[in-house]
């Protein structure tokens, strides 16, 4: 690496003090764009300096990369115009409040020739590098069948906050998009969907609970539930041990199966027939070792690469939009109770954001 990393980060709020941290490891910190009298202090604090919008910022300085950390109807407007300056921005999920924004920006960046980097920072786990290794390598064979939990109790007074009771803010669009893009990850593009979704838990507007079935472009069959208001470990959140807000279990939350045997996750366990595959014989566990590592640690290093031009993004744009292309066709389905089929990357009559109800 040439020199430090120089990042600013734009939303210094829940998310966005974590990135702070992770920049003052892997880089430097260049400074904070956040309008809050609260954005003022941590700027003080840690010496940098705050500005109170990303244009007053980049009329005075030219960061080499920007995060933006913003509330989700801003991503897009901020990353154009970190775009527009030709500076590399990571973007945090998800992408855009819509697939056609997504689009936009996707679009301008690849024309300008600007990395873009989307914050889906479980992709940057060992973990799921080292199960992507082992599908890759065909160990559980072709996949056949797919089983994602995303389990949780979120406490009431979480819905303190009026918007978080009203649509869109829900389970699916913040916590289900994370599964869904490593889904995507582990097992290829999505070909069509189908949903229901519930609030009988807490009666909001918004969604508690919603449960998806997937077919992948490969033909493999997923299903998928979320809730945020059952009492239960099953999720990556309670299981992977990434976020310290989250006390860990040892519970596992997905299963991928394949013909020459099965992967569980986060504890990597894989199934499988040590002689011929026969549900009468005993099936075998062998528990796949990995190097630790804190995700969002190594999604900020990574980014400190790419935003020195030292390495193309992990996860670009155009896979930010994809998984985003994957929780509107969800959110369709779940509001008609039809199939929804996702267009194909080389359908050319098709916009790739814009999903088929059928
Ligand atoms: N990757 C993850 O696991 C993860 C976790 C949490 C949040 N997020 C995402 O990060 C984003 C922020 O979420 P959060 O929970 O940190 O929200 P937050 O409400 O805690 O923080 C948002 C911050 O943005 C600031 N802000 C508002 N308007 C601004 C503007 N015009 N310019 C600059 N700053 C502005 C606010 O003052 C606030 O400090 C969301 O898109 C969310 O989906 C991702």
């Amino acid at each position: 690496m040439k020199h430090r990393a120089r990042i600013a980060v734009i939303g210094a709020g829940k998310i966005g003090l974590v990135h702070m941290a992770h920049v003052m490891r892997e880089g430097e910190l260049a400074g904070v764009a956040d309008p809050s009298f609260e954005a003022r202090d941590v700027a003080a604090r840690l010496e940098v300096p705050w500005f109170s919008s990303l244009g007053e910022m980049l009329s005075e300085m030219r960061p080499d990369g920007v995060v933006v950390a913003t509330p989700n109807r801003l991503h897009v407007p901020q990353a154009l115009e970190c775009v527009a300056a030709g500076v590399p921005v990571l973007v945090e999920k998800p992408l855009a409040d819509t697939p056609a924004a997504a689009g936009e920006l996707v679009s301008a960046a690849r024309e300008a020739g600007v990395s873009l980097l989307v914050g889906h920072h479980r992709r940057h786990n060992p973990l799921i590098a080292a199960a992507r290794a082992q599908i890759e390598a065909g160990a559980i064979g072709r996949i056949v069948a797919v089983n994602a939990l995303c389990w949780f109790r979120k406490p009431d007074s979480y819905f303190h906050i009026p918007w978080r009771t009203q649509p869109g803010a829900g389970p699916m669009l913040t916590n289900l998009i994370h599964d869904i893009d490593l889904m995507r990850h582990l097992c290829g593009d999505v070909a069509c969907v189908q949903a229901q979704q519930a609030s009988i838990a807490r009666g909001h507007a918004v969604e508690d609970t919603a449960a998806v079935i997937m077919r992948f472009r490969s033909g493999a069959l997923a299903t998928m539930t979320v809730s945020d208001a059952v009492v239960a470990p099953w999720s990556w959140e309670l299981t992977a041990g990434e976020n310290p807000d989250y006390p860990r279990t040892s519970a596992a939350c997905y299963t991928i199966g394949g013909t020459a045997g099965s992967l569980s996750l986060p504890d990597l366990g894989l199934w499988h027939y040590e002689g011929e595959a026969d549900w009468g014989q005993p099936i075998s566990r062998k528990a796949l070792t990995r190097q630790g590592g804190d995700p969002l640690a190594l999604q900020m290093r990574h980014f400190c690469e790419v935003a020195l031009g030292e390495a193309e993004p992990l996860v670009p744009g155009e896979e930010g939009l994809a998984t985003l292309d994957v929780l509107d066709a969800i959110r369709q389905a779940a509001e008609s109770g039809r199939q929804v089929t996702l267009p194909s990357a080389d359908d050319p009559d098709v916009p790739h954001n814009e999903a088929r109800a059928s």
